[in-house]
């Protein structure tokens, strides 16, 4: 056996390595410094209680972006050197982020061994490659996110860390090839356990979907389907899933290989990023790609988020988890015996609300971010959860998943047409929605970033809209002169959250404007932009009254905007006539 002995490595602190909501994103000439990426991992080692270090199983892998394969062996070597009893790494070092939260919640070794967390390489839906994002971050013994109290430590420690500990002599393990891989150290044995990226994630996804009932919908000629994995790491999971085990013709998937830097290309699943998908479905601008699929769906590169698209339509992120919601029941055997709760963060649209009282749900309205989620799902009040950021998930794990969520609607599909797959015309997701419109209302939705604001001019912006927020009969005066014909504002506030759990108490979470129609205007500063500031503009007009629930939604949103536009001030604020991103 290959012994291996431990440095000490001297090393000074680095002013910036706060984790942010979805743990440290930096270029990777940033992480490419001498000794960034040790101080980062050896802080969070100290963060962590010994039992969770000594002695432990731990999971390394990620979207297999740039530095992915150099971080790894870092890494492995940290891990042998702070006395961690093995390291599970996905082949390759491949793992989706929901594939982390479910090897770390379900997968057992073979010497009976169950991990206690695990590190996440990836910077989500950012591009990657030489000269673009790594990112890193710490998931918990429950498969989530760690929680603040950790990351705080983790950041406390980055600044005041003196030393690192590291197998320098472990030699580089393959992880290109699967199997067991120990060392000897002076704590005891060190292992590395690389292992085939989808099985663990596969078997799941089999407890929860009834996959020989998808199948029959794959199997009808009517049936055509196509998954752009944008070059992330949910192609692995396309191929077996949908191909492998469910019968999709190899030709459905698109830009399923992973590479490094995801072709060049921008990593997240929306209309603008997702170009060749949108084009195939019959949402470009080109009208010559044929007759598009019945359904499709894209990735974000560690494969979280989720876009839903039907034949020349598109699927708003809060309709879905709406929709799946209203049919989960009848649809997805997981939730065969009942819904424990639904959840949504703050922006994302009432549409889930609207089915809550409908089928009498638990509710509940959280900030911008999924550890929300996480606290009610760990407590058992919360089923299906959803965000206007095309994210989606369930109980099944703790981070949301992209390819559950289209597992989620092939369901709703085929149950949609048992008995019609060999009929005239199959019901369509556009029916599926319509349908869902036509019992619940529709919430039109859209939102507007204004990226890489002066920070400034974004913090005074929201502190006037804070103080306006505090007198209604003002507010609706003003809304009066801009347009008579929008609703009136019935209650504002400054969103603030109290965690039914931990009673933990999250202020600033965003303004809302409350309409009497069920209409909201939404302002927040997001939490994840890298230069100066972003602010985002959620704009929702509800409308449940069959004959005007198919208009042009742009149309439907005009005079909210108008309304948004000039409450806020928003040109005279940041010197902006026009968002940055409108999805
Ligand atoms: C954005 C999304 C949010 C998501 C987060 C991480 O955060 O809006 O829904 O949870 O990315 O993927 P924001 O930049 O708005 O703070
Ligand atoms: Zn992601």
């Amino acid at each position: 056996m290959v012994m291996f002995k431990v440095s000490c490595k001297q090393t000074s602190p680095f002013d910036d390595q706060k984790p942010g909501t979805s743990g440290l994103r930096k270029k990777v000439s940033v992480f490419n410094q001498p000794n960034y990426l040790e101080n980062f991992v050896q802080s969070t080692f100290y963060a962590l209680s010994a039992d969770k270090v000594k002695g432990a199983t731990l999971v390394v892998s990620g979207d297999g972006r740039y530095f992915s394969k150099d971080a790894i062996q870092i890494i492995i070597k940290m891990a042998a050197a702070n006395g961690v009893r093995r390291v599970w790494v996905g082949q390759n070092g491949l793992l989706s982020t929901p594939a982390v939260s479910a090897v770390i919640r379900e997968r057992v070794g073979a010497d009976g061994s169950k991990a206690t967390g695990g590190f996440i390489l990836t910077a989500s839906h950012n591009p990657g490659g030489p000269h673009e994002d790594f990112g890193i971050k710490y998931n918990m013994e429950n498969g989530g996110p760690a929680p603040e109290a950790i990351t705080d430590k983790i950041y406390a420690n980055t600044k005041t860390i003196k030393e690192y500990f590291i197998a320098e002599d472990l030699p580089d393990v393959d992880i290109s090839i699967v199997g067991l891989s120990s060392f000897g150290g002076h704590e005891g044995p060190f292992d590395v356990d690389v292992f085939e990226s989808t099985t663990d994630y596969v078997k799941l996804m089999k407890s929860i979907f009834d996959f020989e009932f998808i199948k029959k919908l794959f199997e009808s000629p009517k049936f055509t389907f196509c998954y752009d994995a944008l070059h992330g790491v949910g192609g692995i999971y396309a191929q077996r899933i949908f191909v492998e085990e469910l019968g999709a013709h190899q030709s459905s998937l698109i830009n399923c290989v992973p590479k490094e830097d995801f072709g060049g290309g921008h990593p997240d699943p929306n209309l603008t990023y997702a170009k060749e998908l949108v084009a195939r479905m019959g949402l470009g601008k080109d009208n010559s790609v044929g007759e598009p699929p019945e359904f499709g769906a894209a990735a974000d590169g560690d494969a979280d988020r989720n876009m839903i698209l039907g034949k020349r339509f598109f699927v708003t992120p809060s309709d879905s988890v709406a929709i799946i919601a209203a049919n989960a029941v009848q649809s997805i055997p997981y939730f065969a015996s009942g819904l424990k709760g639904v959840a949504r963060s703050m922006p994302t649209s009432a549409a889930l609300d609207v089915v809550a009282k409908h089928l009498n749900l638990k509710f509940f309205e959280v900030p911008t971010g999924w550890k929300f989620f996480g606290n009610l799902m760990d407590a058992g009040l919360c089923s299906i959860c959803g965000e206007e950021s095309f994210g989606t998930g369930s109980d099944h794990i703790r981070e949301k998943d992209g390819i559950w969520a289209v597992l989620a609607w092939l369901s709703i599909i085929a149950f949609k047409n048992k008995g019609n797959l060999n009929g005239e015309k199959l019901v369509s997701v556009e029916d599926i929605v319509r349908q869902h419109w036509a019992v619940y209302g529709r919430h039109y939705y859209t939102r507007f970033d204004y990226e890489n604001v002066d920070a400034g001019a974004a913090k005074e912006l929201m502190a006037y809209l804070v103080k306006l927020q505090s007198s209604l009969p003002d507010v609706n005066k003003i809304i009066e002169g801009i347009r008579s014909d929008v609703s009136k504002v019935v209650e504002a506030d400054e969103f603030e959250y109290k965690d039914p759990v931990d009673g933990s108490i999250s202020k600033h979470q965003g303004i809302r404007y409350l309409f009497e129609d069920g209409s909201r205007l939404v302002f927040r500063l997001s939490g994840t932009g890298s230069v100066g500031a972003t602010i985002r503009l959620y704009i929702e007009q509800y409308e449940n009254d069959s004959s005007k629930i198919g208009r042009d939604s742009q149309d439907a949103l005009a005079p909210l905007v108008e309304v948004a536009l000039k409450l806020s001030k928003m040109q005279e604020f940041t010197g902006r006539s026009a968002p940055t991103v409108i999805t």
